[in-house]
């Protein structure tokens, strides 16, 4: 410490050109997530719980002129939501308090359309109260919907009332409930609705003051983005980086929520969110995706640098339904079943190059094995060929690629590939992709191989790896053949259970 503090001083006065004792990190290449961003995208995935007076009538928006009474779960149970959220791998959940409809699951103080107007818990009870409390016991984050666009309200149309009135809402629900960590902004507004502005500057403002910690989402962040659909879908090409500037809240281009913008000066990185039902509120004839599409979903989210949102709605006891939890249950075995085991956690590795001097664990090529992405591969600066060499010392099969990229130093490939020696001594390229992030899964058919060679064939900034894995899905496979036959998930479980424990007991052998 000394030394260096002397070093720095003295190159100060006399500068010189090797200072440092040991070789620094590269610098960040911007723009850079903030600590809560980066937070929010560990956290992978969150449950999203649409829950009103729509659960009780049947519908998706209501019209604001539902008598309140009609909300009446008498078994509700919000440490149950928790709970299923927890056990199936989800750690951050957000509830909508108020939806288009104007119906306040809280005892807002600016309407009476809200929980107080109901005979749930004698108009004494509080949603928002009840699963904060839940969420807190189970160490599980809590973000809150507050829809701006508000069917009952009589001063929505108004601008300053309306804002005030949000603002208002807003301000209690952040006030009191403890830590909230998620904003979620609902862009939807009906055809032909009352035409007023929203002071969205005024609201990210005042919603950071009250929770420093809370991500903002809405279609053009500022925290996070839409990603442009409700079918939970990324583009396969996904940047973080974004112009805040250049989406408009409301009228959003999908290319561009789906892409990002690999010139982008802001760090927006985009939340998918998808309902495991056809609707996004309850409705006794609907039934949940399998979990096989879930997983769909996942490679198509999470692997590809987003946070999957999955909406899972309460029904009108005020309870998951057992369907949805036994989807959840078989999505999170099919998630620990296949990326538990990296399949090239044993491989020899070599590197094109390795920045710092040899022996330098900060940047060693086995780095990408360590989970998570506080330690990476970084190559030597300055040279444009990049590839890490693996020898997993025996034959093995694979068609699942995973890649992560330590996100605090910014996002930096923009082209990779995977080639795999065959048996005629050729090396072929088995897969390709542009963006990485803070992860990307590739699915591919089978390849069998010894040898691999991961390439980056372009990117902002020296590229940094922090996670490289290979894994065997074959589930995704199992279930193509059985969506044939039974299209609306009638009980995919018992194959599945079947397939995982086919599955695991080949793994461990
Ligand atoms: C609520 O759900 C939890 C978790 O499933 C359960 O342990 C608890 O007994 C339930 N409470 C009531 C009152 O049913
Ligand atoms: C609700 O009110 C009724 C009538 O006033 C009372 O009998 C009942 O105990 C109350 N229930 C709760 C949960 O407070
Ligand atoms: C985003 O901003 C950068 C300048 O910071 C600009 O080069 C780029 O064209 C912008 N993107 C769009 C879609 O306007
Ligand atoms: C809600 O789900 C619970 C299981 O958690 C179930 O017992 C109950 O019957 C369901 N309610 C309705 C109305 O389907
Ligand atoms: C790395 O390994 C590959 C084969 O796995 C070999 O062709 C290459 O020469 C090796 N590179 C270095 C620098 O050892
Ligand atoms: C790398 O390139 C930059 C910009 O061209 C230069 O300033 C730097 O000295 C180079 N570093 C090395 C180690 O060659
Ligand atoms: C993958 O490689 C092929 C052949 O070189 C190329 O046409 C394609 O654009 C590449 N795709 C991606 C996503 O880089
Ligand atoms: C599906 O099958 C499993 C295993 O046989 C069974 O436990 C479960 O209750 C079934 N689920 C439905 C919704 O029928
Ligand atoms: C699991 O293995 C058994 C015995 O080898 C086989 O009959 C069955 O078809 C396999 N099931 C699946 C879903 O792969």
């Amino acid at each position: 410490m000394n030394l260096i503090l002397v070093c720095l001083s003295f190159s100060l006065i006399f500068p010189i050109s090797h200072c440092a004792l040991q070789k620094p990190p590269p610098l960040p290449i911007l723009p850079i997530p903030t600590a809560s961003q980066v937070q929010w995208q560990l956290s992978s995935m969150a449950l999203f719980f649409h829950f009103g007076t729509n659960t009780f009538t049947d519908s998706e928006w209501g019209t604001g002129r539902v008598d309140p009474s009609v909300f009446n779960p008498t078994r509700l149970n919000t440490t149950q939501w928790v709970q299923v959220a927890k056990d199936s791998g989800f750690n951050r959940v957000i509830l909508t308090a108020k939806h288009h409809d104007g119906f306040c699951l809280w005892p807002s103080e600016y309407t009476e359309y809200s929980v107080k107007s109901t005979s749930w818990r004698n108009g004494s009870g509080d949603v928002v109260k009840e699963l904060s409390l839940a969420a807190k016991e189970a160490g599980v984050d809590l973000g809150l919907y507050l829809s701006p666009w508000d069917r009952h309200e009589g001063c929505y149309g108004k601008t300053l009332e309306y804002n005030e009135f949000y603002l208002g809402q807003m301000t209690e629900l952040l006030t009191r409930y403890g830590e909230i960590k998620e904003v979620w902004l609902d862009g939807a507004k009906g055809e032909g609705e009352k035409d007023m502005e929203y002071f969205f500057d005024s609201w990210f403002s005042l919603i950071h003051q009250h929770q420093p910690g809370a991500i903002i989402f809405s279609d053009a962040g500022p925290d996070t983005r839409w990603i442009g659909d409700e079918a939970g879908v990324a583009g396969s090409t996904c940047w973080s980086l974004f112009n805040r500037s250049s989406a408009q809240i409301g009228n959003t281009d999908p290319i561009y929520s789906q892409g990002g913008d690999p010139s982008g000066h802001d760090w927006v990185p985009a939340e998918c969110d998808v309902s495991i039902r056809p609707g996004w509120f309850w409705h006794a004839s609907e039934v949940p995706k399998s979990a096989i599409k879930l997983l769909d979903i996942y490679y198509k989210s999470v692997g590809r640098n987003c946070l999957l949102l999955l909406n899972v709605p309460p029904n009108s006891s005020g309870l998951i339904s057992d369907e949805d939890i036994q989807v959840l249950k078989e999505f999170s075995e099919l998630r620990r079943s296949i990326f538990s085991d990296n399949l090239a956690g044993n491989a020899i590795l070599n590197a094109s190059s390795t920045r710092g001097s040899i022996g330098d664990s900060r940047f060693d090529p086995y780095n990408i094995f360590k989970e998570g992405i506080y330690t990476y591969w970084a190559p030597e600066e300055n040279v444009s060929d990049w590839a890490l060499h693996l020898n997993l010392q025996e034959s093995v099969s694979f068609n699942v690629l995973q890649v992560q990229e330590p996100i605090y130093m910014g996002q930096r490939i923009m082209a990779f590939h995977l080639e795999v020696l065959n048996e005629d001594g050729d090396w072929r390229m088995v897969i390709n992709g542009t963006t990485v992030g803070y992860q990307r899964l590739l699915h591919f058919p089978n390849v069998e191989s010894q040898h691999l060679k991961f390439v980056i064939d372009k990117s902002r900034a020296d590229p940094l790896i922090s996670y490289l894995g290979i894994y065997m899905d074959q589930f995704s496979i199992v279930n193509s053949a059985f969506h044939r036959s039974s299209p609306a998930n009638i009980n995919s479980s018992q194959v599945l259970w079947q397939a995982i424990h086919n599955h695991s007991t080949t793994a461990s052998i």
